[in-house]
């Protein structure tokens, strides 16, 4: 699973959450055509000190592609393979680092049986098949212990009912639906993918008193790489596959990640269980390809009303119908889906390299686990990042070196159902963390396209865009740019906020700095087939990333970000930033505010904000006269646990697992962020006494922040 990044920071978040966020990148705001031009204060070709040349000189293509290739011929859901698990680490080993598996003790849920049929009123049936089709030119799509078509975490159960098509199933698009006159109650909801991570559409159907979900995928989100426009389909070309269908957890992402078993706490084999039903469906459900939806869709047309009366963003896609809600009276879903509950071992491989200094401790991670045998974007083409980076700290080890902090490599189980084998981790060592980690970095999907994808803290952000002038990337034939030049012409240099859908979210909740790194495909690009059994070993060599040259200068990057913030003297953070970022998410508030035409005192954030900017200006001048070893320690302790404050003991309203103040995924999204989200969903559920109380909460947490900083 891999979030998106908000590339609009200004953007009004209360209203726009529907339309800005996509799930993937098909719709984002990179431009198709930008100028592609080298930036004013980057060198070309980079230039290297020692140790960066010998890091990123370590890179080869041919071995990604051998490591690419390992992980995505086996299958590796979560929870399977702990072989897969043990020959990450045993690389890790070889490579110089002490590497060895933390194992967790999870609830997890498998497809045993599924099938979806339609009864129309003239009495016929049709049944999807559910199934994508093998394809004999990849081969892995054959194999015989394929993944079925599921939800992770669904709920075991039969419905049968007339449906309604609700959109992409935001809370907004069925209040739409309910404004028109549609009733839901009893109803099976049909959803199309996007927008909101598809738990919560489950979720959201279910609290409409619906009984069953069907989500499916519209080419609508495949811009215009379409079979409709003289696009062969894969395996002959780059349109998606039509018969692909997007697998995925139906968890409450933004209410609960982690083992919904045990919140809070690690799972031990031991751990006391509690019950899963306030962060995970009760109401079955199941994914479809277009194809399958196709019919679905069509049996709804002249009946409710038509897509273009509802007139939402994002209702009608590119399917042959009309995108009306339904229900036609008499047609029916009838669908079933038959899970296996299971409580199971999974296993998180981490491989350690000891710093000079063990009290400072900069994590790497990537999750391993993915819904299909191939998985070979994700997550696995971060996986063979992973396995090269450690090649690449490992040929530095040989000449002596030794990093100021410690670093530590995580190979992740179990995202995909919901960040678990992270969540348990940070679960399991929250007091080591909490004392020691100056910061995460994650990559997940490093590629699925060649457009490269920024989110992070705002500490990191400078040194995360210097480090992108230290790489060159490959990109669309040219070959005399940087990471940056690249990022910069198709972002305008900004940078995402972390909402959640990958393994920074543990972290960044525990007040640790984090980054998310990768790159994806943009509108004019082959079809990523995501969660698919087409994203395999053959797509990505073929389509996603012929000649491995992306993971090549992704895996440059990330682990030469990897090396500053783990051996400069000072940590490489600018806190100013984050009093930059905080003023601009307070405008965002203030015009929330406005809209919603509420009266909110916002000036104890904005003096919170000010006390903050006192600090870090004062801690930058510290630093700029730290020559001791004891001031240097001093100036780290501070850089690396002042975002501790930052977090709310208790956490956000409905949802204690997150605690961040400054931003969290929005509940009504999962995927992508809202700032100063107490403060701001407060403001757009209309309860401004707690908008207020949060606005007191969010201050205080920052003016704790300012407190750590302060020399
Ligand atoms: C585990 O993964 C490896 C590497 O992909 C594969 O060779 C092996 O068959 C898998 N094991 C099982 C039991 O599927
Ligand atoms: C019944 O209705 C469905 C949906 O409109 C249609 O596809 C099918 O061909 C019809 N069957 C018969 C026998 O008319
Ligand atoms: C997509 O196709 C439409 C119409 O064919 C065209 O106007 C648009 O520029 C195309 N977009 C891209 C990104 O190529
Ligand atoms: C759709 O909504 C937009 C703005 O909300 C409005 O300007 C437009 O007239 C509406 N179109 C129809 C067909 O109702
Ligand atoms: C769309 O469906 C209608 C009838 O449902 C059919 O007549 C038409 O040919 C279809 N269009 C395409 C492009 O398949
Ligand atoms: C649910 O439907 C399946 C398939 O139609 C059937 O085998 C099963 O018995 C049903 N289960 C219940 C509880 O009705
Ligand atoms: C790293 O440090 C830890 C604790 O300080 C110690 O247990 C471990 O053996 C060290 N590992 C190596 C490879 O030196
Ligand atoms: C960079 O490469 C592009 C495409 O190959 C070429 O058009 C351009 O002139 C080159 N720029 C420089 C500064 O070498
Ligand atoms: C590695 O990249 C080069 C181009 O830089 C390409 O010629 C070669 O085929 C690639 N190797 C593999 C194994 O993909
Ligand atoms: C905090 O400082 C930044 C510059 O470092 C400035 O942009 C911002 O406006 C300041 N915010 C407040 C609330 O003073
Ligand atoms: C706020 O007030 C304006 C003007 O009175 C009105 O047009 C608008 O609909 C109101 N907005 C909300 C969210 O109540
Ligand atoms: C506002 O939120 C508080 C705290 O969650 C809750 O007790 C109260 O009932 C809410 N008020 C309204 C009007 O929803
Ligand atoms: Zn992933």
């Amino acid at each position: 699973m891999k979030s998106t990044p908000t590339l609009s920071l200004l953007a009004f978040q209360a209203s726009c959450v529907a339309t800005f966020q996509p799930e993937h990148l098909r719709e984002t705001v990179f431009d198709p055509y930008p100028v592609l031009a080298r930036r004013q204060d980057v060198a070309f070709p980079p230039v290297l000190d020692q140790n960066e040349a010998i890091l990123a000189n370590s890179f080869d293509n041919a071995s990604l592609e051998t490591w690419s290739y390992y992980y995505t011929h086996g299958l590796h859901i979560a929870g399977t393979n702990m072989t897969m698990a043990q020959w990450t680490a045993d690389r890790w080993n070889e490579f110089g680092f002490m590497a060895g598996l933390a194992s967790y003790y999870t609830y997890l849920n498998y497809p045993v049986s599924h099938s979806l049929s339609v009864s129309f009123a003239n009495g016929s049936t049709w049944s999807a098949s559910l199934q994508e089709e093998p394809l004999v030119e990849d081969e892995v799509t054959t194999y015989p212990n394929s993944v079925p078509t599921f939800h992770g975490y669904s709920f075991s159960g039969n419905a049968t009912a007339e449906y309604v098509y609700v959109g992409r199933g935001q809370q907004v698009d069925f209040e739409r639906v309910k404004a028109l006159g549609v009733s839901l109650e009893g109803k099976i909801a049909l959803a199309r993918y996007g927008g909101p991570f598809r738990g919560l559409k489950v979720k959201n159907a279910q609290e409409n008193g619906m009984i069953g979900a069907v989500i499916f995928t519209d080419t609508a989100d495949d811009a215009n790489i379409t079979e409709a426009n003289g696009y062969a389909a894969y395996p002959y070309g780059p349109a998606r596959n039509p018969t692909s269908v997007q697998r995925g957890s139906v968890q409450y992402l933004s209410t609960y990640p982690g083992d919904p078993t045990t919140p809070g706490y690690p799972s031990r084999f031991d751990s006391p269980r509690t019950d899963t039903s306030d962060v995970t469906p009760r109401i079955p459900s199941l994914p479809i390809s277009w194809k399958d939806a196709q019919p679905l869709l069509q049996a709804l047309d002249g009946y409710g009303p038509s897509g273009e009366t509802v007139n939402r963003t994002n209702w009608v896609g590119k399917l042959n119908a009309t995108y009306s809600t339904g229900p036609a009276p008499g047609t029916a879903i009838s669908l079933s889906n038959v899970m296996r509950d299971d409580i199971t071992w999974i296993w998180d491989a981490i491989g350690i390299i000891n710093g000079t200094h063990e009290d400072e401790v900069v994590v790497v991670g990537n999750h391993r686990d993915a819904w299909i045998i191939g998985g070979a974007a994700d997550p696995n083409s971060g996986s063979a990042v992973m396995i090269e980076l450690a090649k690449a700290f490992g040929a530095l080890l040989k000449t002596g070196w030794k990093p100021r902090r410690t670093i530590v490599l995580c190979s992740w189980d179990s995202e995909e159902y919901g960040l678990l084998g992270s969540t348990e981790w940070v679960e399991d060592y929250i007091p080591w963390l909490t004392t020691a980690a100056v910061t995460y970095l994650n990559v997940d999907v490093a590629t699925s396209g060649p457009n490269p994808e920024l989110s992070a803290s705002p500490e990191i952000h400078e040194i995360a865009t210097e480090m992108m002038k230290k790489v060159v990337y490959p990109y669309r034939g040219y070959n005399n740019l940087t990471l940056y030049d690249v990022w910069y012409s198709l972002t305008e240099g900004e940078i995402g906020v972390l909402g959640s859908g990958s393994d920074y979210t543990a972290f960044l909740h525990n007040g640790i700095s984090s980054l998310d790194i990768g790159a994806g495909g943009g509108p004019t690009d082959p079809v990523y087939h995501y969660h698919s059994n087409y994203d395999t070993f053959h797509w990505m060599s073929t389509f996603g990333d012929p000649g491995f040259v992306t993971h090549k200068a992704i895996g440059q990057y990330l682990t030469l970000l990897t090396y500053h913030v783990a051996t400069d003297p000072i940590i490489p953070f600018k806190v100013e930033n984050y009093g930059v970022q905080m003023t601009l998410y307070l405008e965002d508030l203030a015009e929330d505010v406005a809209s919603a035409n509420a009266t909110v005192d916002l000036s104890p954030l904005e003096s919170a904000v000010t006390s903050f900017n006192t600090s870090a200006a004062a801690l930058t001048q510290l630093i700029g006269s730290a020559s001791t070893e004891e001031e240097i320690g001093l100036v780290n302790a501070k850089l690396r646990d002042f975002s501790r404050g930052f977090v709310s003991q208790g956490g956000l309203p409905t949802r204690e697992f997150y605690k961040h103040v400054v931003f969290a995924p929005g509940l009504d999204t999962g995927y992508a962020p809202t700032t100063w989200p107490g403060v701001t969903e407060a403001v757009e559920a209309g309860n401004l006494t707690l908008a207020n109380t949060w606005v007191q909460k969010s201050a205080r947490a920052v003016e704790v922040a300012a407190a750590i900083l302060a020399p």
